[in-house]
């Protein structure tokens, strides 16, 4: 069946809450086991209540090496290989022009949204290279095909996430491994509140710019990535997909 992912293992990142949380739930009701990845522990465990023992929960910051090597890793050896890895989790960058930037602020945007996937990748790409098969998306944005301003390190870590898709995926196409990028637009999660004050803000301030006159839902994503992670997306890799209300074809 198509968007089926029963007997599978799927691992996703910064899964504590908006679009990480949304796939992962979906993941779930699809019937993967989960390991769900966040420097946020209380809502991982409401999480596995909620989807049950099986369900394995790492509080981890993705950006640090060592954390990885001695929280993540022993789970990745105790699980079943990981057949979904979904490279969610991005640091909320303040917005500015770069002149009022810090260094410590650019850095903590390449090391969590590039650096974060760079090392989960290369811990479960032999999993999956065992395994013959395997999917890894890439959650990037619009901002990764277009700008806005006050946003340099956000868009260039998400400009470099769309590339970091497509040259992993000519390097593991051939042992079965799938790499693909999602490109979500303004979606309402705890991001974009934070940024306008309120969800009612946020629409006021951002849907006339979505030709679908309205801004995105985390499920709008989850739907998506369900079916990137799917046999339904068989033959697609080292692309993204533009999950933006039209916003970009314009
Ligand atoms: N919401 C949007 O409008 C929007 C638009 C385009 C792309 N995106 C992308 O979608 C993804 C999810 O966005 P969201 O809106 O759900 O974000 P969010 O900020 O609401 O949630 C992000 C989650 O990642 C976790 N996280 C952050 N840094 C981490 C770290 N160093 N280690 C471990 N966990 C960490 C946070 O604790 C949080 O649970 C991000 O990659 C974001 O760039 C979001």
């Amino acid at each position: 069946m198509l968007n089926d992912l029963k007997g599978k293992t799927a691992l996703v990142s910064g899964a504590a809450q908006g679009i990480g949380q949304a796939i992962a739930r979906s993941y779930h009701t699809a019937g993967a086991h989960l390991i769900l990845v966040d420097q946020s522990l209380d809502p991982l465990k409401t999480l596995k209540e909620e989807f049950g023992e099986k369900t394995s929960i790492v509080e981890v910051d993705i950006s640090d090496a060592e954390q990885l090597e001695t929280k993540l890793s022993p789970i990745l050896k105790k699980n079943k290989a990981v057949d979904i890895l979904v490279n969610n989790a991005a640091a909320r960058t303040r917005r500015a022009p770069i002149t009022e930037l810090s260094l410590e602020e650019w850095q903590t945007a390449i090391s969590v949204n590039l650096t974060g996937a760079f090392l989960i990748s290369k811990m479960v790409i032999p999993q999956m290279q065992a395994l013959g098969n395997g999917v890894i998306i890439n959650i990037a944005s619009q901002l990764g095909h277009v700008a806005i301003k006050g946003a340099v390190p956000y868009c260039t870590t998400k400009g470099g996430i769309l590339q970091f898709t497509r040259a992993l995926a000519l390097d593991h196409a051939e042992d079965g491994i799938r790499v693909v990028a999602l490109s979500p637009g303004a979606v309402l999660t705890p991001r974009l509140t934070e940024i306008y004050g309120t969800a009612e803000e946020a629409e006021k301030a951002l849907k006339t710019a979505y030709p679908l006159g309205r801004l995105g839902e985390a499920e709008d994503i989850a739907k998506a990535a369900l079916f990137l992670a799917s046999d339904a997306s068989s033959f697609i890799t080292g692309t993204d997909l533009l999950v933006d209300g039209g916003y970009s074809a314009q």
